[in-house]
């Protein structure tokens, strides 16, 4: 199995795995062989890569920490919920909170693993899926921060939940292609306190933890944030794990307005705002736990050779171990040749070709 971008997809390759919608309906099934047809709707649903069998690559496995159930199960509550706040209508967190309480069983029942994605399916909603991709990447953040379980359930309820307020905001504003000016970013900024005002609305119902998440997830350490400029240890540990994670999958995924970045450039953000944005503590353990390239993925090497990712190791993750496919001149290595970037340290990753 691999994946691969969009504009490599061709007739007669086989899905390896189900692409849901936000509504948590699979689109496409797992086993599927790719006409044109269908890979011109994939190309409608702002997907950017999607994992494709591959016979020279069978033995590669890129594990699905989710079960498909849980994806959508969790998409299709947390579409019912917004619909309903969307209406006006009274609407319940048991669910989500549920859901989230399901997330963190099959995650933390799981081996220590690296904080990736592979596995996830792709969506067609850009918050829905922010939100899942959060959800996950805080989970697995917080098991590594030595969080117990009960507090798990709560950061990622609160992942799940943290942009709510954005369906009270200007879709102009939100899906705009480029750069907000100062008054539109005024408006967007509006919508950490208005999901804390959603939230708290049904305070019997759910930790005001997760209310206080939406209020607080873009403050910064040094004061810099919204909206209200807290510092340091003025906002809540569960918000600043989780302000990590939100900067993290909003560079790294891709967005119909923007180009997704690489997870190279994404890392080194983090890096940079240790102790100023970030919480230096959970940033560092993020940025040892974090794997920039997942197992499936195509990747240029420093040498001028081509490469995919193998597997990735849990205390090193930034070194995987890959398997050489082509020389810098692109002829194929017969046999191809894995190696591990742990025992060649002069070797290093440069970039994913066509990054989407
Ligand atoms: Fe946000």
């Amino acid at each position: 199995m691999r994946q691969i971008s969009l504009t490599e997809l061709i007739p007669g390759m086989i899905l390896a795995r189900s692409i849901l919608s936000s509504k948590g309906q699979v689109l496409l099934v797992a086993g599927v062989t790719l006409t044109e047809e269908y890979i011109r709707k994939l190309k409608n649903l702002n997907l950017d890569v999607v994992f494709i069998k591959d016979e020279k690559y069978a033995d590669i496995t890129i594990p699905e920490y989710l079960s498909m159930e849980t994806q959508q199960r969790a998409l299709s509550i947390l579409t019912a919920t917004m619909e309903k706040v969307n209406k006006g209508e009274n609407f319940s967190v048991d669910a989500v909170s549920s859901v989230a309480s399901d997330i963190v069983e099959e995650l933390v029942t799981q081996a220590d693993v690296a904080i990736h994605l592979t596995g996830i399916a792709i969506y067609d909603d850009c918050t829905l899926a922010h939100s899942l991709n959060c959800s996950i990447y805080s989970a697995l953040l917080a098991r590594s921060c030595g969080f117990t379980i009960p507090q798990i359930k709560v950061i990622t309820c609160g992942a799940l939940l943290h942009d709510m307020g954005k369906i009270e905001i200007d879709k102009k504003i939100l899906n705009k292609p480029g750069s907000l000016t100062n008054d539109e970013f005024a408006v967007m900024k509006q919508h950490t306190a208005l999901g804390f005002k959603l939230l708290t609305k049904k305070r019997l119902e759910i930790s005001s933890l997760v209310a206080h998440m939406a209020w607080q997830h873009h403050e910064k350490i040094d004061g810099s944030g919204y909206p209200r400029g807290l510092q340091g240890e003025q906002i809540l540990s569960y918000a600043r794990l989780l302000s990590i994670t939100d900067v993290y999958e909003a560079i790294t995924a891709h967005r119909p307005y923007r180009k997704a970045m690489e997870p190279e450039d994404a890392y080194n953000i983090i890096l940079s705002g240790l102790g100023t944005s970030f919480d230096e503590k959970f940033g560092q353990i993020f940025l040892s736990k974090i794997a920039l390239y997942t197992p499936g993925t195509e990747i240029f090497l420093n040498t001028g050779e081509r490469a995919i990712v193998v597997s990735v190791p849990v205390n090193n993750p930034q070194r995987p171990m890959i398997r050489l496919i082509s020389y810098p001149d692109g002829t194929p290595y017969t046999p191809p040749r894995n190696i591990s970037l742990v025992a060649n340290p002069q070797i290093s990753i440069i970039k994913r070709p066509n990054p989407s």
